[in-house]
């Protein structure tokens, strides 16, 4: 008997290994569910539980049909492998079939098993009533290859012999996604179709989409082998053929009609819808008898300049690199090796291996944005790849920790797409430092843009002590956007580039520091009426895009403040360098105002004037000369905005209710109206956002702090969606405010437990000592994304919760490399200051195991750190202090510092040679 839905649901998935492997019995019964396969050669591929999901390599190269989410259970084109068993008769390895479908349900004949890992995917589906089970394996493989490599390997589970005729089928959809429904027909005529020895290519000799109308160098090809690495026996390559008069992809008459025999290897046509349907010999399976097919779902962007049955050398190749078993096998192993590689330089180890083994999802999270951007998975199906400034930042929280060699590069040259007003390019290529000018001509600045690059800086050099990457030169980046996006430089044309140039025509640069100097200062004194910064076209939020004009963005004024505070105390740090004067663009002066020209911060007016002035003066060029200024000098003018900024936000910003609960205004709309309050038509109007930076950045007195807490957990916390909201109800849309009112209450950026936003508040918790709220707040995303019954989602955490309980937008999400920077950083405390290793551990008891231990493994000062925490009595939070630090054995000497104990990086680099290192730690009564 078929479990009930309510076993299955309540199973959820269970991991199988160490390694994060997991299983899920009857995934199929589970709608929206989809899995990422990926390689760095630009393979981008989506499986599901029946095998739909699409295959590409970018917007206009999709070897299969692109889908949306809603599409995984609409469209029939998925992959498909048949089996025709004799006295049986048609049967789907992928569970496509009418009749499997048709039987789905309670009398559903078949068992089905998901099995997946990083990054493999597996499942396991036996006909009960045919006595026979396929184990479908895909993967991508780690390799510079643009295939994704599929497995059917058939198994006779009955008492008798089973003859079988499989026919491998994926439909070659072969265009861009622009087409779907840009000529979708007519783009089918573009296609040249032949059958090759081992299968079917598709290459169309143009194409049509937003680039126009081009000769294409694009093939598509779905190939495919027996186990021992025998071709198919012929190819039914016209989908109108393959599925018959009146027939479809999920009863096609090729497999449905006995006695098709299909066209043989090097035949061609052309101009119609193609399809990878590969027909393998028939085959007689002995009870317990196995039989392997692998199939290879290929893009080449060059072509495979293939002729007659022979194939190219291209096609060859891919055959006989992975058109076996074996060699099948041996991929995967790499594959899976490649991945657990990638994820190894951070482990946890807690109370809870279930834990434990979900956060493994969580980190190959970042690799997975890196690879994806925001597109091309189901639900991000509004990206057309590429990547936003604002992600590009906060991968690299999580990527500095897994792979700190590259991310250097990575970081230094994304500054070279700041502009000179603060702005930045908002079209980032897919090559580290690509940026292209505004070709969509939207011009739009997201008011927080400024604010991220400086705290992944600031992790570099903690983490690494180069403070010297503060004053490496970089370039600008330079388009006909000018003053925030407010004008356009007329003189500007695309011919010039996009480097900034100095008035003698050089290329303009400055260091890093003055990068993020330009950033903060025009931020700063970009004020709206009521003395924060304006919110602009939106900021982390960008569905706060509805307050272009005078719309204020309290929330990340807050930290632009914090952000200004810290960057004064880095300057101050440059001393260790012997540095006694930093050289800046002269015409940052003015913008340093304490050193010159004093302005009243506290007039508006004032505040405009002097960014304008500024402007002025970098509008097309700027001149090329530098000004000289002491570090301590620029240390108190930072501090004074800051100081400034803070006092204002305190003051003006905090608002109380009736019951006594106090929380900071987050926004100003578009009429210049607070946007909280403590009453209204609706209720109370609080964000979440508006308070986790006034904490994050130290602007919320630990009072208002605590009070934060108190007005969170009254109007925010909802323990059905595991955490925190974005905002209250504020009562449908605001059109002095954003686009995202117009989402239902409860979703996406409009109420919905938002991840990133909730684990930077359980981050801004930590670190002012709120640690078991900060736990709290974790540990409930974590519980809830666990809970598949409720949440539907593979381990991993989701862009959201939606107002059901389902996590929404999977894989994709700033969040991940927030959740981790949160554990490594201020729960297991593990954290550079300047280049030294600091311990502050912030671990409440419940996360020590049984032996009272916890531990982590972490990449510090070039070597693998085993950071285990001993607290053999299970002490709680605050009544722990380190005793004692040995390393491999030996005591380490240490400096207490606040909470913790700083171990000097020279202490670290003179522990010998071996790259991996123990440390272990006392804990107890401090
Ligand atoms: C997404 C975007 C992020 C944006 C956020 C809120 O969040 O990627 O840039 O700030 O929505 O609009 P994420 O998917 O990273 O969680």
């Amino acid at each position: 008997m078929a479990k009930t839905m309510t076993e299955d649901m309540k199973t959820g998935w269970r991991f199988i290994d160490n390694d994060g492997a997991f299983r899920l019995d009857a995934p199929h019964r589970t709608s929206y569910l989809y899995f990422p396969l990926v390689n760095e050669a630009g393979m981008m591929s989506v499986v599901t539980p029946t095998l739909h999901g699409d295959c590409k390599t970018g917007q206009n190269s999709f070897l299969t049909l692109p889908v949306s989410v809603e599409d995984l259970h609409n469209t029939r084109s998925a992959r498909n492998f048949w089996v025709r068993i004799a006295g049986y008769g048609p049967w789907s390895a992928t569970g496509n079939s009418a009749r499997q479908l048709a039987e789905a349900g309670e009398a559903e004949n078949q068992d089905v098993a998901l099995e997946a890992g990083l990054l493999w995917h597996k499942v396991i589906r036996e006909s009960r009533a045919a006595g026979l089970r396929a184990e479908v394996t895909n993967f991508v493989p780690a390799s510079s290859d643009q295939v994704e490599l599929m497995q059917v390997v058939l198994t006779n589970t009955g008492d008798r012999p089973l003859t079988l005729t499989p026919t491998a089928a994926v439909p070659i959809y072969g265009r861009s996604a622009d087409n779907l429904r840009d000529h979708r027909h007519v783009t089918s005529l573009l296609h040249r179709i032949r059958t090759v020895r081992h299968g079917v290519t598709v290459q169309p000799t143009l194409t049509f989409d937003e680039r126009g109308h081009r000769p294409n160098t694009v093939t598509y090809a779905v190939l495919g082998a027996e186990g021992d690495g025998a071709p198919p026996r012929s190819f039914f390559p016209v989908v109108e053929d393959f599925i018959g008069e009146g027939g479809n992809l999920e009863w096609p008459a090729a497999v449905v009609q006995q006695g098709m025999t299909g066209a043989p290897a090097g035949s061609a046509v052309d101009g119609y819808e193609a399809i990878g349907a590969l027909r393998f010999a028939d085959v007689t399976l002995s009870p317990g008898e196995s039989r392997a097919y692998v199939l290879i779902l290929a893009v080449a962007a060059d072509g495979f300049k293939q002729s007659g049955i022979e194939a190219s050398a291209g096609i060859n190749e891919l055959v006989q690199r992975y058109g076996s078993a074996a060699r099948f096998a041996e991929w995967l192993d790499r594959t899976r090796a490649h991945w657990q590689a990638k994820v190894a330089p951070l482990a946890f180890h807690t109370a809870d291996p279930r834990f434990d083994g979900w956060l493994k999802w969580v980190t190959v999270q970042p690799f997975l944005r890196r690879l994806f951007g925001n597109s091309f998975v189901p639900y991000h199906d509004y990206g057309r790849g590429g990547r936003g400034w604002r992600d590009l930042w906060q991968d690299c929280l999580a990527l500095l920790m897994l792979e700190p060699e590259p991310v250097h590069d990575l970081l230094f040259s994304s500054f070279a797409g700041v502009r000179m007003d603060g702005s930045n390019a908002t079209i980032i290529g897919s090559r580290p430092g690509e940026f292209m000018a505004d070709r969509n001509n939207i011009p739009r600045v997201w008011m927080d843009h400024g604010a991220w690059p400086y705290l992944t800086t600031r992790l570099y050099i903690d983490r690494s002590g180069d403070l010297g990457f503060l004053l490496q030169e970089q370039t600008y980046f330079k388009d006909a956007h000018i003053n925030r996006c407010q004008a356009h430089d007329e003189a500007w044309s695309a011919e010039q580039g996009t480097l900034l140039r100095t008035r003698p025509g050089a290329i303009a640069r400055g260091s890093v520091l003055e990068h993020l100097l330009v950033q903060h200062l025009t931020a700063f004194f970009n004020a709206g009426a009521a003395g924060n910064i304006l919110l602009e076209g939106a900021d982390w939020n960008d569905g706060m895009d509805m307050a272009r004009e005078r719309g204020e963005s309290v929330a990340f004024s807050a930290l632009y403040a914090g952000n200004l505070a810290d960057l004064g105390q880095l300057v101050l740090a440059l001393g260790r360098l012997g540095v006694t004067e930093v050289q800046l663009a002269a015409e940052l002066l003015p913008l340093l105002d304490t050193l010159a020209e004093p302005v009243n911060y506290a007039d508006v007016t004032a505040r405009q004037d002097r960014l304008h002035r500024y402007f002025a003066t970098c509008s097309h060029t700027i001149s090329g000369d530098k000004i000289k200024v002491r570090p301590a000098d620029l240390g108190r003018d930072l501090a004074a905005k800051a100081d400034w900024l803070t006092a204002h936000l305190r003051q003006h910003e905090w608002i109380t209710d009736r019951a006594g609960y106090g929380w900071f205004n987050g926004y100003y709309d578009n009429d210049g109206q607070r946007v909280e309050r403590p009453d209204g038509p609706h209720g109370v109007r609080m964000t979440l956002t508006g308070q986790v930076f006034a904490l994050m950045g130290g602007i919320a007195s630990d009072t208002q702090a605590q009070a934060i807490v108190r007005s969170a957990d009254r109007y925010l916390y909802e323990h059905r969606l595991g955490g925190y909201r974005l905002n209250t109800d504020f009562g449908g849309m605001q059109f002095n405010l954003g686009r995202c009112f117009g989402f239902a209450f409860g979703h996406k950026e409009n109420g919905a437990m938002f991840s990133h936003m909730a684990v930077m508040y359980a981050n801004a918790l930590y670190r002012r000592g709120l640690v078991r709220e900060g736990f709290r707040v974790l540990d409930g995303i974590y519980q809830h994304c666990a809970d598949f019954a409720t949440a539907r989602i593979y381990p991993g955490l989701p862009e959201y919760i939606s107002e059901r309980g389902r996590g929404l937008y999977p894989w994709l999400t700033g969040s991940a490399s927030w959740y981790l920077l949160t554990l490594l950083n201020e729960v297991f405390g593990v954290r550079g200051e300047l280049g030294d290793l600091v311990l502050a551990p912030k671990l409440v008891a419940a996360q020590f195991d049984e032996r009272g231990q916890a531990a982590v493994a972490a990449q510090f000062a070039g070597r693998q750190i085993e950071i285990v925490y001993h607290n053999p009595r299970r002490l709680e939070f605050g009544a722990y202090a380190i005793r004692r630090i040995a390393a491999d054995g030996v005591d380490l000497p240490g400096a207490r510092v606040d909470q913790g104990v700083r171990i000097a990086r020279e202490v670290i680099a003179a522990l010998g040679t071996p790259a991996a290192l123990r440390l272990d730690i006392e804990l107890d009564e401090g």
